[in-house]
C-alpha cells in the first residue's frame, strides 16, 4: 500500500484529497502545517509528499528544504496558486518531483501522483542480483543463472561502482528497465534520485523541454519557465528509456551534457551544470539508426561506453524454470501459497519461443493463476499459442485433467496468433524426436480437439477447422479418431 502525506492548511483541500484518493491501495495522511508534516514523516514514512507552498509558519519551500535533509529521495510535489509559480520553479531546483497549479485538474493530479509513486518505488525497492528465492517475502531481483545472464551480472557489478554511461539493449520485455534499476541500486548514487523518462512516450517537440527545461516564452505555450529532468536530477541517475527516437537537436544536447555536463534550457542563454549519471535503453538496433543517419554516431559511441545486451528469453531457456518459480511466488503474494506446476506444463513453457520475453512469461503466469481451478497450473490453463508447444510435446496432454475446462470459445486470445512461432516450437520437438511427423501429428490433434470442443458435432467441428464436413470425415477415418474419442 502506498502512503501519501498531504501538507496543507486548508480544510477544503484536505477534504477533496480524501475524496480523490479514496482507494484501498492508498493511505492518505494529512498535516496542517510544514512543522506537523516534518514531525509526521519519520513516523509514517510516506512514499510521496504533496505540500502547499503558502502556509502559515514554515512555507512549502522551507518544508521541502528540510524534507531533503531528512530524506534526499522522498518525492515531493508542491502545490501552488497561479501567481506564485516562481517559487514553484525554485522548488524544482531544490529537487521537488514536480509542481501543480491550483485549482487542480483532477485527472492530471492522479497521473502525477501515480508517476511519482512509481518513481518512489523504483528508488525504494532494491533490485538484487541474487534474490533470496526461499524467503517468504521475496526480493525484487534479476533472475537468471544462465551463462548469458552471468555476463550481464558481471557488467552490472563492474559499472555500478562507476559513473559510466551505460547503454542497455535487448528485445521488449527482456528486463532493460529492471537492469537499469539494479545498476542504480548498486551504485554510489543510490541515496540520490533516480528518474526514468520514456523518450518514446513524449512528443518529439516536447522531449527537449522535458529533459532540459525551457524559458518563459521559448515557444508557443511556454507560459512560464520550466525546469527539466537533467537539472532536477542533479547528482542523481537519469534513466533514458527508448532512446532510439529523438530529434537531432535533443541528440546534440544530450551529447554535450554527457561530454561536459552542461546545457541550456530551451530558449535560454544561461549555461547550466548538471552532474547526472545516464543509463539509456532501447529495443531498437541503434547501429542501424546510425547507419541510416537517424542517430548521431558520436552520441552512439558516447552512450555505448558500457553496453549491456540482454538476451531474449528463448536464448536462455534454462532460466525459465527459475523464473516460473520466482513469478509463482511473487504472484502468490507474501504469505500466499504459490501454485504448483508439473513437468508437462513447464515443458511447454520451456518450448515456447516467447516473443514478449520475460514480461510475456509473467503475464502468461498471471493469467494462468486466475484460470487454474486447483492448486496446480495445467497445460490447459496456458494461452493458445503456448498450448501449441504442449500439443507438440505429446506426453503433456496426459496432464490435462478431464475436469479442466477447455478455454471458452468466446474468449479472445491475449496476444495475436503467432503461427510462425508455433511452427518453430513444433520443429524443435521434431528435431528432438525423429519419430514425430509434425504435419500429420498437428492435423490429428486439431481434429480431435475440434471434436472435443464441439462435443462431437461434426458440422461445428468442421466449421471450427475451416474445412468441409466431408474432409473432416475423411480425416477422422484416416487417423482412426473414432476410437480415440470414445476413450475420452
Ligand atoms: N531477469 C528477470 N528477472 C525477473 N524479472 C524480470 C527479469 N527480466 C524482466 N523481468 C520482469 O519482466 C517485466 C519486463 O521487464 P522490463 O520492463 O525491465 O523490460 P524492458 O526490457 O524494459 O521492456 P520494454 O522494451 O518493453 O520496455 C518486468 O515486470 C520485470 O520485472
Ligand atoms: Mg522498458
Amino acid at each position: 500500500m502506498d502512503k501519501l502525506l498531504l501538507i496543507d492548511d486548508e480544510v477544503d483541500v484536505q477534504y477533496s484529497f480524501r475524496r480523490i484518493f479514496d482507494s484501498p491501495e492508498l493511505e492518505l495522511h494529512t498535516a496542517s502545517s510544514g512543522e506537523e508534516g516534518l514531525r509526521l514523516i519519520p513516523k509514517i514514512k510516506p512514499d510521496l509528499v504533496l505540500s502547499d507552498i503558502r502556509m502559515a509558519g514554515l512555507n512549502g519551500l522551507e518544508t521541502l528544504r528540510r524534507i531533503r535533509q531528512l530524506d534526499p529521495k522522498l518525492p515531493v510535489i508542491l502545490m501552488t496558486a497561479y501567481g506564485t509559480t516562481q517559487t514553484a520553479i525554485e522548488a524544482m531546483k531544490l529537487g521537488a518531483y514536480d509542481y501543480l497549479l491550483k485549482p487542480f485538474d483532477v485527472p492530471k493530479l492522479k497521473v502525477l501522483v501515480a508517476n511519482a509513486l512509481k518513481a518512489a518505488r523504483d528508488m525504494k525497492q532494491a533490485v538484487s542480483l541474487q534474490p533470496m528465492l526461499e524467503a517468504e517475502d521475496y526480493d525484487v531481483g534479476v533472475i537468471g543463472r544462465s551463462e548469458r545472464m552471468q555476463e550481464v551480472f558481471k557488467l552490472v557489478g563492474q559499472t555500478a561502482a562507476t559513473d559510466a554511461t551505460v547503454l542497455i539493449t535487448g528485445e521488449s520485455g527482456t528486463g532493460k528497465e529492471l537492469v537499469a534499476r539494479a545498476i542504480y541500486h548498486h551504485s554510489r548514487r543510490v541515496d540520490r534520485a533516480f528518474l526514468a523518462i520514456n523518450c518514446a512516450a513524449i512528443p518529439e517537440n516536447l522531449l527537449e523541454s522535458e529533459l532540459f527545461g525551457h524559458e518563459k516564452g521559448a515557444f508557443t505555450g511556454a507560459a512560464m519557465q520550466r525546469i527539466g529532468k537533467f537539472e532536477q536530477c542533479d547528482k542523481g541517475t537519469l534513466f533514458l528509456d527508448e532512446i532510439g527516437d529523438m530529434s537531432p537537436t535533443t541528440q546534440t544536447k544530450i551529447l554535450r551534457v554527457l561530454q561536459n555536463g552542461t546545457f541550456e534550457r530551451v530558449g535560454g542563454n544561461e549555461t547550466i551544470k548538471a552532474d547526472v549519471r545516464v543509463i539509456a535503453a532501447t529495443n531498437k538496433p541503434l547501429e542501424e539508426a546510425v547507419a541510416a543517419k537517424q542517430f548521431r554516431e558520436d552520441l552512439f559511441y558516447r552512450l555505448n561506453v558500457v553496453r549491456i545486451q540482454l538476451p531474449p528469453l528463448r536464448e536462455r531457456r534454462d532460466d525459465i524454470r527459475l523464473l516460473v518459480d520466482y513469478f509463482l511466488r511473487k504472484l502468490a503474494g507474501p504469505g500466499g501459497k504459490p501454485k504448483s506446476m508439473g513437468q508437462a506444463t513447464l515443458s511447454s513453457l520451456e518450448a515456447y519461443h516467447w516473443p514478449g520475453n520475460v514480461r510475456e512469461l509473467e503475464n502468461v503466469l498471471r493469467r494462468a493463476m486466475v484460470v487454474a481451478k486447483g492448486a496446480a497450473i495445467l497445460p490447459a490453463d496456458l494461452p493458445m499459442e503456448v498450448m501449441a508447444a504442449t500439443l507438440a510435446a505429446r506426453p503433456a496432454a496426459m496432464e490435462t485433467s478431464p475436469s479442466a475446462p477447455a478455454p471458452a470459445a468466446s474468449s479472445t486470445p491475449s496476444a495475436p496468433l503467432d503461427l510462425p512461432g508455433i511452427a518453430r516450437a513444433l520443429f524443435r520437438f521434431a528435431r528432438a524426436d525423429p519419430k514425430l511427423k509434425v504435419l500429420p501429428a498437428v492435423e490429428r490433434e486439431l481434429v480431435i480437439e475440434a471434436l472435443k470442443e464441439t462435443k462431437g458435432n461434426q458440422v461445428q467441428a468442421a466449421k471450427l477447422l475451416g474445412i468441409t464436413r466431408a474432409t473432416l470425415r475423411k480425416r477422422v477415418d484416416k487417423f482412426g479418431i473414432r476410437q480415440e474419442l470414445a476413450v475420452h
